[in-house]
């Protein structure tokens, strides 16, 4: 039987259009999901919007519609911008589909029947903008510790779950598993948290109306969260206990921003063992980008549309640049400046130039097509045997989430085979009748060289390896093709055609705009 692989983005608000960040979990994820669906997997990917709560409902009476309609409007923004960077999501969960709030009202069943929920009275400290509740102690001057925007008073009765309950079984938990939270700080601060002591969550609310009402009550909804964490399962079919849940629970990874880690290493895994389900085997959290080295908000007007990007400078180019730029689970910088270094640098110069100098000199020495060669010498050992290191390491290197590291690995692999170009030096052999066939081997190790390249950057740049696989005689999907076989050399056959194509990463003028 194929292993699986279920992994997950945050599901997105609704009152907010689709941003950067958005986008790097979402590419982030992809690029993961594509790899291990390469690597011989039966992926799962889910992505979807959470359309409940106060935040939500206060956005749609601001522009005067009613909380469906804002919804119904903003996931097609998240729909359309997921299409246009080829995002290849097995499903999409709404918060607002029956099978959710089926979900939803089931597990609250069965955790009530395990005796951890009781109704009590509320009140703390709410940050509208974050949907956080903060005690007394933990503002910082009044104001909330996240954002640091004002905060409310509430006070309503509610019903609770008994979070308390779960720190020992929590804190063991993380013992026996330090893989849980990723990377290792998120993890050190979790503990940190978690060994101070748990309250009781408060899961209901009775002030607004916007979210899946409380079975068995006539005015009481379920707090957002509580809700939002449940499109994990209910994507899964919980509530008609299919065979999605039997099959793909636990998730292998979810992958959220530094922002969220509480909600899902401390609430969601406390829930799942109130329920007797089996846990989450990773949650990985990543940093946050600033903006040409702000912070990116609306009031400052920075925020930075990903289509717009997309459109601008390719959507493989900026799905390399987001991943390649800065180690997942630090922060990062966006800028102008560093988006175009990258793309004329690695894109433009090592791979797209190693591509057209391969085709180009095939086309001027052998008419386009291959002919008969050997195995070469050393330099050609080498590059045969190196192959096998760098799939090695690709591989290690995505285990851990260390996208940047992965494609490090391939670009030194490009650099390698530029390398070899320049020691070859075709434009020499050409010139001696003698070395015909040694110049047949460097070209045709060339070929396939960049054939291996190729499928390696297919899960982060699926396009533009795409378009390289075919102009290399590849035959169908380069998706069909499998890691596993990248260490194994081609034999390229006599006679192969080669195709010329137009430059596959153009350089870009920097103009300093923006
Ligand atoms: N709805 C919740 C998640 C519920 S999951 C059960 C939520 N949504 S969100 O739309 O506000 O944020 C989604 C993700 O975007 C978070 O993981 C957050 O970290 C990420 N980002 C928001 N701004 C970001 C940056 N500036 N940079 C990187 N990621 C950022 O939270």
């Amino acid at each position: 039987m194929q292993s699986k692989f279920y992994i997950t983005t945050p599901i997105y608000y609704v009152n907010d259009l689709p941003h950067i960040g958005h986008a790097y979990t979402t590419i982030a994820a992809d690029v993961l999901a594509r790899y291990k669906r390469m690597a011989g997997y039966t992926v799962f990917f889910l992505t979807g919007t959470d359309e409940h709560g106060l935040k939500v409902e206060q956005a749609a009476r601001d522009v005067g519609e009613t909380p469906l309609q804002l919804a119904n409007r903003v996931v097609k923004r998240f729909q359309t911008l997921w299409n246009e960077l080829n995002i290849s999501h097995d499903d999409f969960i709404r918060t607002t589909e029956p099978r959710h709030a089926e979900t939803v009202c089931r597990f609250f069943q069965k955790i009530e029947a395990n005796g951890d929920i009781y109704i009590g009275s509320y009140e703390d400290w709410y940050c509208v903008p974050c949907e956080s509740f903060w005690t007394e102690m933990q503002l910082e001057n009044g104001t909330c510790p996240d954002c640091h925007r004002p905060v409310e008073k509430v006070r309503e009765e509610s019903y609770f779950f008994r979070l308390s309950r779960y720190q020992e079984p929590l804190l063991a938990y993380y013992r026996e598993n330090p893989e849980f939270i990723q990377p290792a700080s998120r993890y050190n601060e979790i503990v940190n948290f978690v060994r101070q002591g748990l309250r009781d969550l408060s899961i209901s609310r009775t002030s607004f109306s916007w979210g899946i009402p409380v079975p068995g009550t006539s005015h009481h909804i379920f707090y957002v969260w509580f809700d939002a964490l449940l499109n994990y399962i209910s994507a899964l079919d919980y509530s008609t206990g299919g065979e999605r849940f039997t099959t793909l629970w636990p998730a292998d990874v979810h992958i959220i921003g530094k922002d969220i880690v509480r909600f899902h290493a401390v609430y969601w895994p406390a829930f799942l063992m109130s329920a007797g389900l089996p846990l989450p085997r990773k949650v990985f959290a990543h940093g946050w980008w600033t903006i040409e080295g702000k912070k990116m908000s609306k009031s400052l007007g920075n925020v930075v549309d990903p289509l717009y990007l997309s459109r601008q400078y390719g959507v493989d180019a900026l799905r390399y640049f987001l991943l390649r730029e800065v180690p997942f689970g630090l922060d990062g910088d966006y800028s102008h400046n560093a988006i175009i270094g990258r793309i004329n640098s690695d894109l433009a110069n090592d791979l797209g130039n190693l591509l057209s100098r391969t085709i180009g000199m095939l086309h001027k020495y052998h008419g386009g097509t291959l002919k008969e060669t050997s195995t070469g010498g050393g330099r050609e050992t080498m590059l045969r045997q190196h192959i096998a290191k760098v799939v090695k390491d690709v591989d290690a290197a995505l285990e851990e989430l260390a996208f940047h590291r992965a494609l490090f690995s391939i670009w030194e692999y490009i650099g390698m085979v530029n390398k070899y170009i320049d020691e070859s030096a075709p434009w020499i052999l050409v010139k001696d009748r003698t070395k015909e066939h040694e110049l047949a081997t460097v070209l045709a190790h060339c070929v396939v060289a960049l054939r291996k390249i190729a499928v390696l950057i297919a899960p982060f740049m699926p396009n533009s390896a795409q378009t390289m696989w075919q102009a290399l005689a590849g035959e169908g999907s380069i998706f069909e093709q499998k890691m596993q076989d990248v260490v194994l050399w081609d034999s390229m056959p006599q006679g192969t055609r080669i195709e010329k194509i137009p430059a596959l990463f153009p350089r870009i003028q920097n103009d300093g705009g923006v």
